[in-house]
């Protein structure tokens, strides 16, 4: 299947593009600021998708078969410090691409976040109502309603946190704690957030099976087969490196009320229908994170 991919240089994109052409699909993908190869990428296109008009040129242009739009400004704290640019890239642009899909009729995949809620109802069910605490959320909300009513036939995938070996080496959560540790910080972690985390592969895997199911359409939740608190996370990393836990500190949400106040406390996903559809196993934590590479940069500098 030729398969345009956005966010190809991204923490999902980049684990995507890779099983999907060693499973013999032909990937197109769209960066924004990468300049180096992508694994598993056909086609590799450098767009500025903060200009909705993209959305139609790619498509005329590539002719896909099935879009997967995994490009985001995918950080709470990148959204509040740019909110007109994280607006055109999480909402405007996705919105455009349903516009294009629906009327090419091509089966559309956009990716959205555990962030729409408000992390004090868990386990959130893909129908139940949204709430987001942030302009992340606020944005990811408003793309996932647009982008539905654009393209009924869409699928929108809420993901939890997301952990993985990224192409920059700086993207996920144990390349930060690195990027800490090599400036001689410790990293604060809360006992009392909670998230069912995942690895970008298991999202890579759930998409190349939902690629294939037109049928499913509407919204669906993907997320690991157990919530950890992000204590209980930076202690498996630390435990896959053989890193020292004084390097972590244990923090309640308590300590840093203002900071908490735009965090949802817990956001365990109920994945159920996706489940059944699907009948992917959902991951196992434990046996995820062995899957993490100490990245290039820290290894070069022996940490
Ligand atoms: N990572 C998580 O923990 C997480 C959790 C829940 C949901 N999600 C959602 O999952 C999806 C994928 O996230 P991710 O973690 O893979 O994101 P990511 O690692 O931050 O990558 C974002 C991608 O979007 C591209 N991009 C951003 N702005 C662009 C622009 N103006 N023009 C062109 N490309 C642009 C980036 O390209 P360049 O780097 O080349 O500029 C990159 O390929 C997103 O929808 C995100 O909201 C992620």
């Amino acid at each position: 299947m030729k398969i345009l991919l956005t966010g190809a240089s991204g923490l999902v994109g980049s684990a995507f593009a890779r099983l999907a052409s060693a499973s013999g699909h032909e990937v197109f993908g769209v960066v924004g600021r990468w300049s180096e190869i992508v694994f598993g990428v056909t086609g590799l296109l450098a767009r500025d998708l903060s200009d909705p008009a993209q959305a139609q040129a790619l498509v005329q242009g590539i002719h896909p078969a099935c879009i997967i739009n995994a490009a985001a400004i995918s950080e709470p704290a990148a959204c509040e410090a740019d909110p007109a640019r994280s607006q055109q890239v999480n909402v405007d642009f996705p919105v455009a691409l349903a516009v294009v899909a629906a009327q090419a009729r091509v089966r559309l995949i956009h990716l959205s976040s555990e962030q729409v809620f408000d992390g004090e109802s868990a386990p959130y069910r893909p129908g139940d109502a949204v709430r987001p605490l942030n302009l992340y959320g606020r944005q990811k909300a408003e793309a996932e309603a647009r982008v539905l009513a654009a393209d009924k036939h869409a699928a929108v995938v809420r993901l939890p946190l997301l952990f993985g070996n990224s192409l920059t080496g700086r993207r996920s959560v144990h390349e930060k704690f690195f990027e800490l540790w090599a400036a001689g910080k410790t990293a604060g972690l809360f006992v009392d957030e909670r998230r069912q985390v995942c690895s970008a592969a298991s999202v890579a895997a759930m998409l190349l099976a939902l690629a294939a199911r037109r049928d499913l359409h509407g919204i669906f939740h993907w997320a690991g087969a157990e919530s950890v608190s992000r204590h209980e996370m930076g202690q498996a990393i630390c435990r896959q490196f053989g890193v020292d836990e004084k390097w972590i500190r244990a923090q309640r949400r308590a300590e840093l009320p203002e900071f908490a106040a735009k965090r949802p406390r817990d956001l365990s996903l109920d994945c159920a229908p996706l489940d059944r559809e699907l009948g992917l196993p959902r991951e196992k934590f434990a046996e995820a994170i062995t899957q993490l590479v100490r990245p290039a940069w820290a290894r070069e500098l022996e940490l």
